[in-house]
């Protein structure tokens, strides 16, 4: 960091900031000895690897090797320039910042930004103080009155008018000293087609969208009458990327966590009708179906997503859609689905919070709820079943190569259609040839503990028993040779309740069925071992943990060069051989 801010500067900074709080406010960190842990930001992930160790000012994900101080920290989370990121620190934590140059591509950069949230943020003032008191925004006044949103959400969402004028805001721009191009920029003036902007938002209800540094990064603006389109938005720019923006998170992001899930609604108004309601757990997507990115970054503050659609079927589609989304992300969604010509909006204001709460009771869990729709669409003869195991298939690719995730879904969905894993899966992995049919691991899909494998069921007793080894075991490729129904739906009950230091009995409140009798009767039945036999235990698992995964790596090797040398990839097959000879060497370890 040769550069253009003194290294004072930098130390003094890096020394004031706290790294939990920072890291804090957008991953839900857990004090694990003298570190904290948590999911990673920067990427998709199952078990907690990400860490900070609050003293050093450091942090590190052990899954994908990303680390460093409070600085990279505000640069990689929210993209920001290593200037930028010094100033967003020094003014959290006080710390007068000497100006010094920047290199000439580093400050064009970063005066385009910071140009851009000036000009966002000054045009939401104006926008917000018209609203307020401009005798010219009374219809605008009226009309948020009759929807039902008081004064002091207005002003906590800092909403504004924009008049029914082409020029507004092009006009105030000089007083504003907002240049034209920041503002072109911005989306906020857009350029005529001979000479000359006029402005893009006109006779709209004004709804900022708030960036999680807590700067205005977009507008959405809703028409006041009924002429077309309905919503307006800003457009995408060095500030605003849509598909990871969500509207709400930065106001609703500690009731969020607090109520420990997260409800989705698709409209701005929906959301804020909630949140007259007393409902704050709820952020809206700006028009656009959840990403990956949506998701990850709802993570940060909870890991159960409710999604509150009001049933129609391009709604549908997008849910269902997000199911690989949710998967790989390890969020549980649920659906609620509102009866018939309700919105989230129109239901809050008729059945207020407390029918809410009570509609919320019955969402479904997502992956249920989707396979009873394609149920519903094609029927269960043989030919809609094809249509049903087509669908899902799309959705199965989807998962990529997260086994857990998509064991758990096809063992989940052939169930339901009475086909084997199988079935399911045939055409979708690699298309059956004489090699791949003898190779492929034989998944049992044994839905209760006698078809549990003996050593695995005694990993799983073990794990309850000892859960503090669950991360060394997960390290070691546990998940990857459970192929049981039964087992897995022990893993993952072990694996959402990472802190398991009262003991196993926690899980029997979150277990229900088979899996709680098998819990129950392990917690009476434990022997208690030794910290030295333990010890013993544990390490004579993960080396048969990692011999039986060594195995599976080289079938499946051994299969894809059955495969490469079928379709006569002599380059590949090499590949993969060389790849399983170096994998017989012993280990340095
Ligand atoms: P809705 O039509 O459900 O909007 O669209 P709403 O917020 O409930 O508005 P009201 O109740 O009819 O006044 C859902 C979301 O889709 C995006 C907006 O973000 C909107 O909030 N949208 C909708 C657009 O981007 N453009 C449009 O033309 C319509
Ligand atoms: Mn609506």
């Amino acid at each position: 960091m040769a550069g253009y801010q003194g290294e004072d500067t930098v130390q003094l900074i890096k020394d004031a900031a706290d790294i939990a709080e920072i890291i804090g406010e957008h991953v839900s960190l857990k004090r694990a000895g003298t570190n904290l842990k948590g999911l990673c930001p920067f990427h998709s992930e199952k078990t907690p690897s990400f860490t900070v160790n609050p003293e050093r000012k450091t942090y590190h994900c052990f899954g994908c090797g990303e680390g460093g101080d409070a600085i990279s920290f505000m640069m990689n989370f929210h993209r920001l320039s290593f200037a930028e990121a010094l100033k967003e620190l020094a003014r959290k934590y006080q710390i007068p910042l000497p100006e010094k140059p920047l290199n000439p591509q580093e400050l064009e950069k970063a005066q385009k930004r910071e140009a851009l949230h000036v000009a966002n943020e000054k045009a939401a003032e104006l926008f917000h103080q018209l609203l307020l008191s401009d005798p010219g925004a009374q219809k605008a006044r009226e009309y948020l009155g009759k929807r039902g949103i008081p004064e002091e959400i207005t002003k906590e969402f800092r909403l504004g008018f924009a008049p029914d004028s082409w020029n507004f805001l092009v006009n105030a721009l000089p007083k504003q000293k907002i240049t034209t191009e920041a503002a072109k920029e911005a989306g906020l003036i857009v350029p005529r087609d001979n000479s000359g902007f006029y402005d893009r938002f006109r006779n709209r209800v004004m709804f900022p969208i708030i960036g999680l540094t807590g700067r205005v990064v977009a507008f959405g603006g809703r028409i006041l009458d009924d002429g077309q389109p309905k919503y307006m938005n800003s457009p995408e720019s060095p500030v605003f990327d849509k598909s990871r923006t969500l509207f709400g998170l930065y106001q609703n992001r500690e009731h969020i966590r607090q109520a420990k899930n997260c409800l989705v609604v698709e409209g701005n108004f929906d959301l804020l009708s909630l949140v007259v309601h007393g409902v704050r757990n709820v952020v809206a997507p700006l028009g656009t179906a959840l990403t990956q990115a949506h998701i990850r970054s709802l993570r940060g503050y909870t890991d159960e997503v409710i999604l509150l659609f009001d049933g129609d079927q391009a709604g549908l589609k997008a849910a269902m859609r997000s199911v690989p989304l949710f998967l790989s992300e390890q969020v549980t969604a649920r659906i609620a689905v509102l009866p018939d010509a309700h919105d989230p909006d129109t239901f809050v204001r008729e059945f207020g919070r407390e029918g809410l709460s009570k509609h919320l009771e019955a969402a479904m869990p997502l992956p249920e709820f989707v396979f009873d729709k394609l149920v519903a669409q094609y029927g269960s003869s043989v030919a809609g079943k094809t249509k049903i195991v087509a669908e899902l298939q799309e959705l199965i690719k989807a998962i990529g190569d997260q086994h857990l995730q998509r064991t758990l879904f096809v063992s989940h969905f052939a169930k339901k259609l009475g086909l084997t894993p199988q079935q399911l899966l045939e055409g979708v992995i690699t298309p059956p040839s004489a090699h791949s049919q003898a190779a492929r691991p034989t998944a049992s899909p044994g839905k209760d503990e006698a078809a549990l494998p003996m050593k695995q069921r005694q990993l799983l007793e073990f794990l309850l028993a000892y859960p503090e080894y669950l991360p060394a075991f997960l390290d070691a490729g546990l998940e990857e040779i459970i192929m049981n129904q039964f087992g897995l739906a022990i893993l993952l009950l072990l694996k959402k309740q990472p802190d398991l230091s009262g003991g196993a009995e926690q899980l029997l409140e979150f277990a229900t069925g088979p899996e709680r009798s098998f819990i129950s009767r392990m917690l009476i039945s434990a022997p208690s071992h030794s910290e030295e036999m333990r010890e013993q235990l544990a390490q004579g698992m993960l080396g048969w943990l990692s011999t039986v995964r060594l195995k599976a790596k080289q079938e499946r090797l051994t299969q894809q060069s059955g495969e490469a040398r079928q379709t006569q990839n002599a380059q590949l097959e090499i590949e993969l051989m060389t790849k399983k000879i170096q994998m017989n060497k012993p280990l340095h370890s």
